[in-house]
């Protein structure tokens, strides 16, 4: 089969793509898109950093490159269990392009104490303004290593990302659009009802407050994914 399009038209568009001015600059700070977006809310990135560094010894070790420090917990379960750290997603993993859910529903409405460990620290300054604002379900303190990446899936509800560590190469990617997140106090709000990624390709690792956003009646379920399907 001999190939498809123009000669001309192909050189010609290569051409006009070359001489187009192309950007170094503008990927190592924040770029609102759909499903990204920053809050007004903003919190001290000095204190931030300080109490991560003071209580960064509480970091439970996922493997595979993954770090977590479980700031909301269910009342009384004082040892988070695997299902704590895990929840339903659903993703697209071959070229099926097929739709499989993955891992157990979570009720993120549950994870309504916050974790005594770090009752009196800035995090719980943290948490007393977010739930003064939005119902927040698991939050946690998230460490991702160099050169790691998350599976492209979508969650039941959306997310807050509040950045403590990042660099350059830490990246954010909900759909079709991507950015760094810088760390400033900034918070920010990801649609992950959306499909998703974050990515570190930098040299250090990447610290990040997430907390779910389970707004009744907004979570998505197996039924309404499903029903998406085709
Ligand atoms: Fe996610």
């Amino acid at each position: 089969m001999s190939p498809i399009g123009s000669t001309k038209i192909d050189s010609e568009q290569m051409q006009a793509w070359l001489e187009s001015p192309y950007d170094t600059e503008s990927v190592a700070s924040f770029k609102a898109g759909p499903g990204i977006q920053k809050l007004q809310l903003k919190f001290d990135i000095d204190k931030l950093q300080q109490c991560y560094r003071d209580m960064q010894h509480q970091l439970e070790d996922l493997g595979s490159g993954f770090h977590v420090m479980a700031l909301t917990r269910r009342p009384g379960v004082e040892k988070a269990t695997p299902e704590d750290n895990c929840g339903r997603f659903w993703t697209r993993v071959d070229d099926s392009y097929t739709e499989f859910p993955r891992d157990v529903m979570v009720d993120e409405s549950a994870y309504s104490e916050f974790n005594p460990l770090f009752a009196g620290t800035y995090l719980a300054e943290v948490y007393t303004q977010l739930i003064a604002r939005f119902p927040i379900g698991r939050m946690r303190v998230l460490g991702k290593d160099p050169y790691n990446c998350n599976s492209w899936h979508r969650d039941p509800e959306p997310r807050l990302h509040i950045p403590i560590f990042t660099n350059p190469g830490s990246l954010f990617i909900v759909n079709h659009h991507c950015t760094h997140l810088p760390a400033d106090g900034s918070v920010y709000f990801t649609d992950t009802r959306g499909y998703h990624t974050a990515l570190n390709g930098g040299e250090d690792s990447r610290v990040h407050i997430v907390a779910a956003l389970p707004y009744a009646g907004q979570q998505v379920s197996d039924a309404q994914a499903l029903g998406n399907k085709d």
